[in-house]
């Protein structure tokens, strides 16, 4: 039994630290070379570059080439954003991916030692489209439990190698890319500072965005393989309907833990899903467009990289700036969803 507890809600008992918060003290991203223009779709698929336009927003993306795999994206990426917080060492890399190099093991102990980090912490994080978020929550967890002083955070995805290429569907929105930041404990009150982040999911929608094949589920019936099950599929429609109420909802709520109104977001950085999606998003909300901030035209939907790459491409660019008040929101397969807020630092090596 604990003695009844009189402390205010959030104040850590006599003696004892606050647990700490997680900055967000670099930011980094890469795409592959190789763009496919929506003419180059044209060209294998039944499609136009108007309807891809014009209901996903998409005018290009990038795409691996034969032999790149998601720990080169994410190595890429890893490296620009620890250069952006200009350190060489962290305890912890949180690698946020639906495509792994390979089912077994974890791609982020191969993505750790491959940027000079051998004998840190370093596991995968599996949320679909929300998985940046999940990631940032956990190592937001692993600070303030006080086992990592300073993470790395990275989403990468090569989704182009789980979509069927011949599925008009799906190829003309999955695209390959990675993103990544810097989590360093810190104070709650300061610039960069990861607000209290809201996660949810809904495993009864799980067949709306799959993968069947490959997992022990296929693999215990010992039957033959099925190819075509080895790639993507996803109910676009009943997706479409779901992220936007999913991701209008989980905004909301992020907004309120952090103690702030809609009202108060100079950003909004949005899972790049579809720019219908943020568009509705942003209405549902009632958000200016100018204060949603995107980048899908040329890069398509990465999947986990799409916030972090956003962010830093967002920095980049200056469309980011010091002291706005910035909000991180995603939906995906799972279902899972998720949100959080901050307000962006000044990033030193930039
Ligand atoms: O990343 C997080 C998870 N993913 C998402 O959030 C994506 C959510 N969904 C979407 O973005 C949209 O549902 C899509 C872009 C996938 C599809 O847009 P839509 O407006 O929902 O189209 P639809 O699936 O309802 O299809 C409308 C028509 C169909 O033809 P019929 O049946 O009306 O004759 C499709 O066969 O458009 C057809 N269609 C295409 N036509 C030309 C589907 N894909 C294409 C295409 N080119 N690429």
């Amino acid at each position: 039994m604990t003695a009844r507890d009189d402390r205010p809600e959030g104040r850590p008992a006599p003696g004892r630290r606050p647990a700490p918060a997680a900055v967000l003290t670099g930011v980094g991203g890469w795409v592959p070379d190789q763009v496919v223009t929506n003419s180059d779709l044209c060209r294998r698929l039944d499609t136009s570059d108007e309807w891809i336009r014009s209901r996903t927003g998409i005018a290009s993306r990038r795409m691996v080439t034969p032999g790149m795999a998601t720990s080169d994206l994410a190595v890429e990426a890893g490296a620009r954003a620890l250069k952006s917080a200009d350190v060489s060492q962290v305890d912890a890399v949180v690698l946020a991916t639906t495509t792994p190099d390979r089912p077994c093991p974890a791609t982020a102990p191969d993505v750790a030692a491959r940027l000079g980090l051998t004998g840190v912490a370093a596991f995968d994080v599996s949320a679909v489209c929300s998985g940046f978020l999940y990631a940032l929550a956990t190592a937001q967890g692993l600070i303030a439990a006080g086992a990592t002083r300073r993470a790395l955070v990275i989403g990468a995805d090569a989704f182009t190698t789980i979509v069927d290429q011949d599925d008009r569907g799906t190829a003309v929105i999955f695209a390959d890319g990675a993103g990544a930041v810097v989590l360093t404990a810190g104070d709650p009150e300061q610039p960069g500072a990861i607000g209290p982040v809201v996660l949810g999911s809904d495993g009864s929608g799980r067949e709306l965005i799959e993968v069947p094949g490959g997992g022990s589920l296929e693999r215990s019936a010992r039957r033959e393989p099925d190819p075509s099950a080895r790639y993507f599929r996803m109910q676009g429609r009943e997706i479409f309907r779901q992220a936007v109420q999913r991701m209008s909802e989980v905004s909301r709520e992020a907004v309120a833990a952090n103690g702030w109104q809609l009202d108060d977001l100079d950003r909004v950085i949005a899972h790049q899903a579809n720019s219908r999606i943020l568009q509705a998003v942003g209405d549902e909300l009632g958000l200016p467009a100018e204060r949603q901030l995107s980048n899908i035209d040329h890069v398509g939907n990465t999947g986990a990289a799409s916030i972090p790459l956003l962010l830093a491409e967002s920095a980049e660019n200056g469309s980011l700036a010091a002291g706005h008040r910035v909000l991180l929101t995603a939906f995906g397969g799972g279902l899972a969803w998720g949100a959080t807020t901050l307000v962006w630092p000044e990033l030193r090596g930039r």
